[in-house]
C-alpha cells in the first residue's frame, strides 16, 4: 500500500455508520449466537457418538436421551444457519445504506469541487475511483462480518470449550495450530502475490507490443523491423514465464506448508488423545470432537491470505476515493447572498489580474460594458477571451482586482439570482442526450410552454422543429451528435434565452460552423440580444463590425476599444486583425 493513503483518515465513515446502529447491534448479535451454535454442534455428536458406544443394542424409538440428544444436535445444525441469514438480513441494509449514502455524498461533493479540480482529472478516472471506493465499503464489511469475525469467534469458543472440557493443552493446541496456519497463508501468500503481479504486468505489456505491432504493421515493415519486434515481445513473454512458474510453484509450496501444520497439530493431539482415551480417559467420542475442531477452522482460514489481500485492496480503494471527500470545494456558493433589486446589466472588470497555476493569463485588464449595449472581445489567439468568460461566470476568482455586475462584486451576488442574469453560448455547446425541449428547459426547468415557445423563435429553431417528425420531443444523441453543428449551436442559444438573462455571452459560437450555418446564428444573435447586454467574442471579424463597442484584447489587457470605423482609423492592433482577416478571406 503507497503510505500516502494514510492521510486520508477514513474518521469520517462513522457517521455513515451512526444511523444503522440498531441494524448492526442485531447483526452482531446474530453473528454470535450462529457462531455459539456452530462450535456446540460438534458437543452433541460426540455425545451421539458417546451414547451409540456404550448402549450398542439399545433400541432408538423409546430412548429419551439419545432422541433429546438428536434433537439437540439438529437444532444446533440448524441454529447456525438460520443465524446466518439473520445476520445477513440485518447487514444488507447497513451494506447498501452506506453505500448509497457515501455515493450521494460524493456526487454532491463533485459538483461542488472548482473546475480546476475537474480539468486535472484524467477523464473516466474520477467515476472509477468513486465506483471502486463504494464497492469497496461492501466488500469489506463482507468480509469481517461473514468471513474475519466469524472465523476469529469460533476460535475463541472452541479454545474456551475445549480448555473447559479438557486438560488445558487440548485448547492451547488447536489455537496454536489455527493461528500458525493464519500467519503461514498471510505471510506466503504475499510472497506469492509479488510474483503474480509480476506476471500480470509481464502479460499485459507482452500483449501490448503484439496489438501495436499488428496496429502499426505497415510501419513495421517499412522500417524492417520484424526482428526487433519479435525480440521484445520474447523477452517480455519470458519474463512472464518465469513469474508464472514461480507463481505456481510457491502456491504448491503453500498448500503443503498448509497441510503440513495441520497435520503437526492434528498430530500432536491425537497423540495426546489416543494414549488418555486408551487409559480410559477419554472416549471415542472426545477423539470425533477434538479433530473436527482443527478440520472446521481451517477451512475459513484457508481463504485468509485471499480475503487479507481483498481487504489491503480495498482500504486503498477505500482511501482513495476518499481524497475527495477532503479535496477543497469550492467557496463560491457559501459566499454570495447579495440579490440585485433591479438587474440592469452592466458589466465591469477592474485591474484584474489571472493566472492559471503561475501561467499569466489576465494581466490588469479593465473594461466597462454598458447595460443594454452589443459589444464584442476580440484579439489574437490566447489573449485571454475565453478566461474573461471564465472569470465572469464565476468558475475561477481573480488573484486581483474585480468583477462587478452593476457594480456589484459578482461574488457577493446571491447564486439563484446570478445564473439567471447570465447565459452563455460557448463555442462547442455540450447538450443532453435527451430531447430538444428538455435540453431547453436545462435553462429554466420551470420554463411554461410558451416561454419555450418563445426561446424556440429567439433562436431561428421554429423551422427545424416544423420539420422533425418528432418536434421538441426529438431526442438529439449523446451529446447532440444527432444534429448538425449549427443546430446544435441554436438549441443552445435557445437554452441560454429562455431564461430571459440580462446578459448573453457567445463565446466563439460560431467558429465551429460553415458560412451558412454562421449566418443563421447570427441571426439568432442579433434576435436574441435585443434588451439585453450581449457580449460575443469571436475571431470572425465581419461577425462583430456592428457592434455598439469593440474590445481589442492582447496578453491579458485591453489594448483600444472603438466602434469598428473608430478601431480602423486609429490604425492599431485592430487594424491589422482586420487586414488580416481580410486577405485571408479573398484568397478563400
Ligand atoms: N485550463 C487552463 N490551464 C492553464 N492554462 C490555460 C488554461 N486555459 C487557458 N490557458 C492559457 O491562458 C491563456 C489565455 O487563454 P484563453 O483565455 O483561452 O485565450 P483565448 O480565448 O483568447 O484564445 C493562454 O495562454 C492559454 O494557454
Ligand atoms: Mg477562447
Amino acid at each position: 500500500m503507497n503510505s500516502n493513503h494514510q492521510d486520508y483518515n477514513l474518521s469520517y465513515l462513522k457517521r455513515y455508520f451512526q444511523q444503522y446502529v440498531p441494524h448492526i447491534v442485531l447483526t452482531i448479535l446474530f453473528l454470535i449466537v450462529s457462531r455459539v451454535a456452530a462450535t456446540a454442534e460438534p458437543y452433541f455428536l460426540k455425545r451421539i457418538i458417546d451414547f451409540i458406544t456404550q448402549n450398542q443394542g439399545a433400541a432408538l424409538a423409546n430412548n429419551q436421551e439419545i432422541i433429546a440428544l438428536l434433537g439437540i444436535y439438529f437444532l444446533t445444525r440448524t441454529g447456525a444457519f438460520i443465524f446466518d441469514f439473520l445476520r445477513d438480513y440485518f447487514l444488507a441494509p447497513v451494506q447498501m445504506g452506506v453505500g448509497r449514502d457515501v455515493a450521494r455524498d460524493l456526487f454532491q461533493k463533485l459538483l461542488r469541487l472548482p473546475i480546476s479540480y475537474h480539468h486535472d482529472q484524467k477523464t473516466g478516472s474520477l467515476a472509477r475511483r468513486i465506483a471502486r471506493g463504494a464497492q469497496s465499503i461492501n466488500f469489506l464489511l463482507d468480509f469481517a462480518v461473514i468471513n474475519i469475525l466469524p472465523t476469529l469467534l469460533e476460535l475463541l469458543f472452541v479454545t474456551g470449550f475445549l480448555i473447559y472440557l479438557y486438560p488445558v493443552r487440548y485448547g492451547v493446541i488447536t489455537f496454536l495450530t489455527v493461528v500458525l496456519y493464519a500467519i503461514f497463508t498471510v505471510l506466503t501468500t504475499e510472497i506469492r502475490q509479488k510474483y503474480r503481479l509480476a506476471a500480470n504486468v509481464a502479460d499485459d505489456e507482452a500483449s501490448g507490443i503484439q496489438i501495436e505491432t499488428v496496429y502499426n504493421i505497415e510501419t513495421v515493415k517499412i522500417f524492417g523491423n520484424e526482428q526487433m519486434q519479435q525480440q521484445r515481445f520474447a523477452d517480455k513473454i519470458k519474463e512472464w514465464f518465469w513469474a508464472s512458474v514461480r507463481s505456481n510453484q510457491l502456491f504448491a509450496a503453500i498448500s503443503a506448508g498448509q497441510s503440513l501444520i495441520l497435520t503437526i497439530g492434528f498430530g500432536v493431539i491425537i497423540y495426546f488423545a489416543i494414549s488418555e482415551a486408551l487409559a480410559g480417559v477419554l472416549t471415542i467420542g472426545d477423539l470425533v470432537l477434538l479433530t473436527t475442531y482443527v478440520v472446521r477452522l481451517a477451512v475459513p482460514i484457508s481463504a485468509l491470505g485471499f480475503v487479507y489481500r481483498r481487504i489491503k485492496d480495498g482500504i486503498t480503494d477505500l482511501s482513495e476515493m476518499s481524497k475527495i471527500f477532503y479535496e477543497q470545494a469550492d467557496s463560491i456558493e457559501a459566499i454570495g447572498n447579495y440579490t440585485l433589486d433591479k438587474p440592469r446589466g452592466q458589466v465591469s472588470f477592474r485591474h484584474v489580474e489571472f493566472d492559471y497555476k503561475s501561467r499569466p493569463a489576465l494581466r490588469g485588464l479593465t473594461l466597462d460594458i454598458p447595460a443594454g449595449k452589443r459589444v464584442a472581445i476580440v484579439g489574437p489567439s490566447g489573449a485571454g477571451k475565453s478566461t474573461i468568460v471564465r472569470l465572469l461566470f464565476r468558475l475561477y476568482r481573480p488573484k486581483q482586482g474585480s468583477v462587478c455586475i452593476d457594480e456589484v462584486s459578482i461574488f457577493d451576488i446571491k447564486k439563484d439570482q446570478y445564473y439567471d442574469i447570465i447565459a452563455l453560448v460557448p463555442q462547442e455547446s455540450m447538450l443532453f442526450n435527451d430531447t430538444i425541449e428538455q435540453n431547453i428547459r436545462f435553462g429554466k426547468p420551470e420554463a411554461s410552454q410558451k416561454e419555450i415557445e418563445d426561446a424556440v423563435r429567439l433562436a431561428n429553431l421554429t423551422d427545424l422543429i416544423k420539420r422533425l417528425p418528432d418536434g421538441l420531443n426529438t431526442v438529439v444523441g449523446e451529446r447532440g451528435v444527432k444534429l448538425s453543428g449549427g443546430e446544435k449551436q441554436r438549441v443552445a442559444i435557445a437554452r441560454a434565452v429562455v431564461k430571459q438573462p440580462k446578459i448573453l455571452v457567445f463565446d466563439e459560437a460560431t467558429s465551429n460552423l460553415d458560412a451558412e450555418a454562421e449566418q443563421e446564428i447570427i441571426g439568432a444573435i442579433r434576435k436574441a440580444s435585443a434588451g439585453r447586454t450581449t457580449i460575443s467574442i469571436a475571431h470572425r471579424l465581419s461577425t462583430i463590425i456592428d457592434s455598439d463597442i469593440i474590445f481589442v484584447i492582447d496578453k491579458g489587457k485591453l489594448v483600444e476599444s472603438g466602434t469598428h470605423k473608430e478601431l480602423l482609423e486609429s490604425n492599431g492592433l485592430y487594424a491589422r486583425l482586420w487586414a488580416t482577416y481580410q486577405r485571408i478571406h479573398q484568397t478563400i
